[in-house]
């Protein structure tokens, strides 16, 4: 029988392209949303690029009651949960810096309402969405999963704190696994351009932007800070395919399933590309200009940030494939074909259906 998963967070833009790893790899996962942050039209895309019906509870991971619902009716209905893949969460490193408290109690009262629903029922494997945000300020790179966890924000702090407690509670002797995958910055989409990242408001991430920009919703990019130590003074991540992220995935289950206690593993290419690399790689790739200003450093940024990944080489067998053509390339697929997100789609089924 396929293995059932819990997907919290399923539908926002790691999550569905998650679905569609994990549904072509033979599980059944099955979402928990409240949509805050996505909407019910990006699981229709993936049951249309699966061709599964995938079920969907619309909850909050922080309810009790809801979390019961879900665990409940997946003990009424045959086999309770394999494993959790928890991304539920809230996401923006500025907004955490003005609403800390939300930010915990989603983030780290979310972790802990659903650890505790799974002791309930007795399941004992999660895959966390953990973030290089923990390591803080490099001391070294490329950052390694032993480097110092050292936020410089709320929002990385609720990671690190979530990362804790899921040590702990891996760590009791009975069975438990908890693997923390720490996402460097992940873009593009699904090579299918059906689904993709869809921020709500003005984008406050690098690729989204330039995509933004290419597609004539914003007029420029601004390029925070070219006075950095690095090849041309702009800022340098390392970008990773948002699929390579999503089979990432089905590979910390795999090994969940076969470990016990707690790990953490970098998800990442290695590489590091600065902003205008970035962008002169995009307009290569798709023919789409994007025109750019040169603003003052971003308050909190730092120069560097790539990732060492022979851990989660050795250990699960996982190696980024993409390069940064093809993010730019599937990244812009998706959005010049869906310019307004899934808003413009969601809306038109809503009035189809009343
Ligand atoms: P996203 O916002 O697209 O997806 C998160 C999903 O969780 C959304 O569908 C949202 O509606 C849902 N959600 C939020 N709060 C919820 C709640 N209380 N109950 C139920 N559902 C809730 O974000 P994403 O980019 O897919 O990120 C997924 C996870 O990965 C997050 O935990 C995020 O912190 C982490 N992460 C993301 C990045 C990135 O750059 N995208 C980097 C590092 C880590
Ligand atoms: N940048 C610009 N202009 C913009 C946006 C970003 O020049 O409009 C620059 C930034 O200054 C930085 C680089 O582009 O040098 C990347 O910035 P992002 O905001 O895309 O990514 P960050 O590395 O700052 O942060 C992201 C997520 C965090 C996460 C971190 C590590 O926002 O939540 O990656 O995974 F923790």
């Amino acid at each position: 029988m396929n293995k059932r998963l819990l997907v919290t967070g399923g539908a926002g833009y790691i999550g569905t392209h998650t679905l569609v790893e994990l549904i072509e790899n033979g599980f059944s996962p099955v979402v928990l949303d409240n949509f805050s942050n996505s909407c019910p039209e990006s699981i229709r895309r993936v049951e249309e690029i699966t061709g599964s019906k995938i079920e969907v509870f619309e909850g909050d991971i922080c309810s009790s009651s809801d979390l019961a619902a879900v665990f409940d009716h997946a003990k009424a209905t045959g086999e309770i949960f394999d494993a959790v893949i928890h991304f539920a969460g809230l996401k923006a490193v500025g907004e955490s810096v003005a609403q800390p408290l939300r930010y915990y109690e989603t983030n780290v009262g979310g972790t802990l309402a659903l650890l505790k629903a799974m002791d309930t029922y007795g399941v004992r494997n999660i895959v966390f969405s953990s973030s290089a945000t923990v390591y803080g300020v490099p001391i070294r790179l490329p950052y390694d999963e032993g480097h110092p966890i050292s936020p410089t924000n709320p929002y990385g702090w609720t990671k690190a704190i979530s990362e804790r407690v899921l040590e702990d509670w891996a760590n009791t002797g009975e069975g438990r696994s908890a693997v923390c995958l720490r996402y460097f910055n992940p873009i593009g989409a699904h090579p299918s351009g059906r689904i993709g990242e869809d921020p709500r408001d003005t984008p406050n991430n690098l690729f989204p932007f330039i995509t933004q920009v290419a597609v004539g919703k914003r007029p420029f990019l601004s390029v925070f800070g070219n006075d950095y130590d690095t090849v041309d003074g702009t800022g340098v991540r390392d970008y990773v395919h948002v699929v390579d992220l999503a089979c990432g995935h089905v590979k910390a289950v795999e090994f969940g399933f076969t470990s016990e206690g707690f790990s953490a593993f970098n998800l990442g290419t290695g590489k590091g590309t600065s902003v205008l690399e970035l962008k002169h790689a995009f307009e290569q790739a798709t023919q789409a200009a994007v025109r750019h200003e040169f603003k003052a450093r971003r308050p909190g940024d730092i120069a560097a940030a790539f990732a060492s990944v022979q851990l989660a080489e050795q250990s699960l067998g996982w190696r980024a494939k993409k390069s940064i053509d093809d993010m730019c390339i599937d990244g812009w697929r998706w959005q010049s074909s869906n310019p307004d997100g899934y808003t413009a789609f969601a809306e038109s089924a809503d009035q189809r259906n009343t």
